[in-house]
């Protein structure tokens, strides 16, 4: 059998209790194929590093790049938590890994389902995908302070933003939309961030004449934040920078049923290392442990998973269930571990 080595790290909070229905999931819609998962379970985020002081080793980092692809839950404690305020999980774990393995693909489908109630009064067809840029803009950490403790504190936050960097998370764009409604939407600040935002609108400029059949635009980003609420059908792929990426995509979970729902590939299209699939919410330590988390954003993301892995068929079989899952929900309460057991059902059926 052809044999896929993935790389799961659950995390935090409710990342466990999510991941665990994502495998049950993936399990059940790979069954019966001439594919083996040889999984690996990697424990990585908060609780290791309060456990040993470890976030993430280049012996973990390693092992990990030697996978062919990635699951992970969300990583990080309860925002505040003094214990944490050097280790910086988000930073020294989640974006350590995304920029490792040059994940400058994070791809993040919105897409409203039939039956899910939205917080929209007339939503309309809500389905797009925001292809953020994954490995540039103000995430680089090219920063620092000086004075810190005193009234005259200095704190800088580079934002990073190279020709080559833009041009290919463009093109990825624009291939994508070409698939698609063949429309793109480049999303930035162009009338402030004059340097960047210059760069980014030339570029796509540049590439549009290579791809006649998509019809672009522009919005600068707080114009997006209206339009996502007030005629989010307006959209079909948006491009945009790391920051307003992800801005954007918790915003775009909210207006179609709720951040559980919002699935993402942190994709490398290259080839050249795993990418890495992960529900867009974190790790949610106000209902942490309870069981009460909606691990379809995490399920969603094995449909992501299994589509990178040139199994098309059996992520329509995953989003296919989901839609069925929540095509029958009526706002009756059910378990994290209930939702996954019902959509695993509906692929073995
Ligand atoms: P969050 O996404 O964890 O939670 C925001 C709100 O959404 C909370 O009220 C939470 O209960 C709710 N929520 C999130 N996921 C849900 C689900 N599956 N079902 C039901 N409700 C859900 O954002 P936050 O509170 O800002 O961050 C908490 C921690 O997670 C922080 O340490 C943050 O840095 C980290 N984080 C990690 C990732 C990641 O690993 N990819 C992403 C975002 C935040
Ligand atoms: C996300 C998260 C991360 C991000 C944080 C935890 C670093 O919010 O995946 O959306 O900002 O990218
Ligand atoms: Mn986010």
């Amino acid at each position: 059998p052809r044999v896929v080595k993935l790389a799961v790290i659950p995390g935090d909070g409710i990342g466990p209790e999510v991941i665990a229905e994502a495998e049950k999931v993936l399990d059940a819609a790979t069954a019966g194929l001439d594919i083996r998962f040889d999984k690996t379970h990697f424990s990585l985020g908060a609780t290791r590093f309060l456990e040993t002081g470890e976030t993430l080793t280049d012996a973990d980092l390693a092992a990990i790049a030697g996978h062919d692809a990635i699951l992970l839950g969300a990583v990080g404690g309860v925002p505040g938590d003094p214990r944490l305020k050097d280790a910086n999980i988000e930073r020294g774990l989640l974006l350590k890994l995304r920029f490792e393995l040059d994940h400058y693909v994070n791809l993040r489908p919105s897409k409203l389902y039939p039956g899910v109630p939205g917080p929209l009064a007339e939503p309309g067809d809500i389905d797009f995908v925001v292809v953020r840029e994954g490995t540039e803009g103000p995430y680089v950490g090219n920063g620092g302070s000086i004075r810190r403790g005193t009234p005259h504190e200095v704190a800088n936050e580079t934002s990073v933003n190279t020709a080559y960097g833009i041009e290919r998370v463009v093109r990825y764009a624009f291939a994508l939309a070409e698939k698609r409604r063949k429309k793109l939407t480049l999303v930035h600040k162009t009338n402030v961030l004059v340097h960047a935002g210059g760069m980014w609108k030339r570029i796509v400029d540049a590439a549009a004449s290579e791809y006649p059949d998509v019809a672009v635009d522009y919005l600068h980003v707080d114009a997006a934040t209206i339009f996502l609420v007030t005629n989010p059908g307006r959209f079909d792929v948006i491009v945009t920078d790391n920051l307003f990426g992800d801005i954007l995509t918790d915003l775009a979970g909210a207006v179609t049923g709720g951040i559980g729902l919002a699935a993402s590939g942190n994709i490398n299209p290259d080839g050249t290392f795993p990418s890495m699939f992960e529900p867009v919410h974190g790790s949610a330590p106000d209902i942490a442990g309870q069981q009460i988390a909606d691990p379809t954003a995490a399920i969603l993301s094995t449909a992501l998973l299994l589509d990178h892995l040139g199994l098309p068929g059996e992520a329509h079989r995953v989003t296919t269930a989901v839609e069925a899952d929540i095509a029958g929900r009526d706002g009756s309460a059910r378990t994290t571990a209930e939702i996954g057991d019902a959509i695993a059902t509906r692929l073995q059926a």
